[in-house]
């Protein structure tokens, strides 16, 4: 039953913490060392998409010293939520209760975890947020900000969502959450990935609680944001803010 917060939730399952990479070869042993520091009983999974600087061979050494951390490597550079989604069902086959998402650049910050994982106890789905009361953006360009605060506002309009960082990527699902939300329909590929996740767990019903985060900016290596990413949001996020109105005026339940 999805009540919006009344029910009782049962245990948090094993945690997998899904950390996507492309050329993120320094990045990547310091970030898994901070994971496995700051969540011990948690396992790692590093979702390459075979990035050109090595990263996966880097990630293949980590794993062979530690036995928590696995590699799933992808054939190529196919975007953000083609990774995630991969690594959501690479956990859900395993068992694991409890899908992290993290960015391998240390902008989100490991040790902020057991307070995601705190509060998921009593939700669906927890959100890392910069832009709640408490969270902060550290480093983060004036136009970075603008691009953010602006994506997050325009979503939360228009799909109506009662959420103020609705674009970010730091983010605890129970593994129940990730099953009811048809997984197999998503095709957005890059960061619009975690607005259409952000919308399907709202419209399912689910319990969504954000809990404020300091952001960092990457200090190593570079952004993958691209022209091409922030178009695909804008479309996607227009399309299926008019699919909802119209459904809407129409008496439909959402698809
Ligand atoms: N496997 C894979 N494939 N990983 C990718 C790809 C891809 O095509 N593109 C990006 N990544 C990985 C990066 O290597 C990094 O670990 C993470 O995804 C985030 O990428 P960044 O390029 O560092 O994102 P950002 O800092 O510009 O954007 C941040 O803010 C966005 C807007 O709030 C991230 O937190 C995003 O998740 C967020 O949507
Ligand atoms: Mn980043």
């Amino acid at each position: 039953m999805k009540d919006g917060g009344q029910r009782q939730y049962g245990p948090l399952g094993k945690a997998l913490v899904i950390i996507p990479t492309y050329n993120e070869a320094e990045n990547i042993k310091p970030i898994v060392d901070r994971v496995r520091a700051a969540v011990p009983a948690a396992d790692v999974l590093v979702a390459d998409d075979n990035s050109p600087d090595g990263t996966g061979k880097i990630a293949d050494e980590i794993a062979a010293e530690d036995p928590r951390v696995h590699v799933l490597h992808r054939k190529g550079k196919e975007g953000l939520g083609a990774a995630y989604l991969a690594g959501f069902r690479w956990g859900i086959e395993r068992d694991y209760g409890v899908l992290v998402e993290m960015d391998a650049d240390g902008s989100h910050q490991p040790e902020e975890l057991p307070r995601l994982l705190t509060a998921l106890k009593n939700a669906d789905l927890v959100l890392g947020s910069r832009w709640v009361p408490g969270g902060r953006v550290v480093n983060w360009p004036k136009s970075r900000q603008f691009i953010s605060r602006g994506g997050s506002t325009y979503s939360r309009i228009l799909l109506d969502l009662p959420l103020r960082d609705i674009t970010g990527g730091y983010r605890a699902f129970r593994r129940e959450t990730l099953e009811g939300l048809g997984l197999d329909s998503v095709a957005s590929q890059g960061y619009c990935f975690q607005v259409d996740l952000a919308r399907r767990t709202v419209e399912a019903g689910y319990h969504v609680v954000e809990v404020p985060i300091t952001f960092v900016e990457r200090e190593v290596g570079d952004s993958k944001m691209s022209r091409d990413i922030l178009v695909e949001a804008l479309w996607r996020v227009t399309g299926w803010g008019i699919g909802a109105r119209t459904n809407k005026l129409l008496g439909r339940k959402p698809s």
